[in-house]
């Protein structure tokens, strides 16, 4: 298997050189409501027993963290530098290099999750692609959970969101940007900046991330040509004091 830099993909700086940034990022605490919805949804869904999960573009593990009180974990990511930070929160949890587009393990799976390292697909092909991965690693009556983060239809222009944290001596503040400057065509920026303080010098450091933005309906007929049947469920959570939904599709392999 191939890491994002054997491949020569430019991988943004929060899962290269920053990445040391996150676990300092969000308390783990935040990833339990999603880890439940996710849980929910796949036993609702699985026919049969679930034991094994596969997390398709699993960054630091933190969704992980909860989820292997329910499955055995299996992780996937494309940064050597995530999959670290993810090791050291979840020793009990295999953790693999592979591109989500394309990483053959040979094997399958009770459920996969394909949360929010999908943002990174930034044509249908390649969101195709993913489904097509996650189809190949599932067992016939398994289940496959689909995160949209961002879609065309709930897309906020310019949206700013800023958080706190930090530990051992590091104090940071993460300020996000998202910004869709072309809505004709299938991508938005997610700009962060992250001010760093540390032993009483001061850090600015910036990340510009481009992550795909489609229509629901291109989202739907993408999981449809992967041989899925999806069904919607929205996921409302509260963040920064204001209510959110985002877009789930559980989709079971017949
Ligand atoms: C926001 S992080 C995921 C965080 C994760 N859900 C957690 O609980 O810690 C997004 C991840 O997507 C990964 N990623 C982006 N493109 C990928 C690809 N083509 N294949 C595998 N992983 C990818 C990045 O390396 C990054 O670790």
């Amino acid at each position: 298997m191939l890491t994002g830099d054997q491949l020569n993909v430019n991988l943004p700086r929060l899962y290269s050189d920053l990445a040391w940034v996150w676990p300092l990022w969000e308390e783990l605490d935040q990833y339990r409501p999603d880890a439940d919805f996710y849980t929910e949804l796949i036993r609702k869904y699985a026919r049969g027993q679930v034991n094994t999960l596969l997390d398709l573009g699993c960054g630091g593990g933190k969704a992980d963290y909860h989820l292997k009180e329910n499955f055995k974990i299996t992780g996937v990511d494309i940064s050597l530098a995530m999959l670290e930070n993810a090791r050291r929160l979840n020793g009990d949890c295999e953790y693999m290099l592979g591109d989500m587009r394309s990483v053959r393990l040979e094997r399958v799976f009770d459920a996969v999750l394909v949360n929010d390292a999908v943002s990174y697909m930034t044509d249908k092909v390649q969101l195709g692609q993913v489904f097509a991965t996650a189809r190949r690693h599932l067992r016939r009556g398994g289940v496959m959970i689909v995160g949209a983060d961002h879609t065309k239809e709930s897309f906020i222009q310019n949206e700013i969101t800023v958080s706190k944290g930090g530990g051992d001596g590091v104090e940071i503040t993460f300020i996000e940007n998202l910004y869709d400057a072309n809505p004709a065509d299938t991508i938005c920026e997610l700009l962060l900046i992250f001010i760093i303080r540390q032993s009483g010098k001061l850090r600015v450091e910036k990340d510009l991330h481009t992550l795909g933005l489609f229509e629901e309906p291109v989202w739907t007929e993408q999981i449809q040509n992967a041989g899925f049947k999806p069904r919607r469920h929205l996921f409302i959570t509260e963040e920064a004091g204001a209510k959110r939904e985002y877009t789930f599709f559980a989709c079971v392999r017949d």
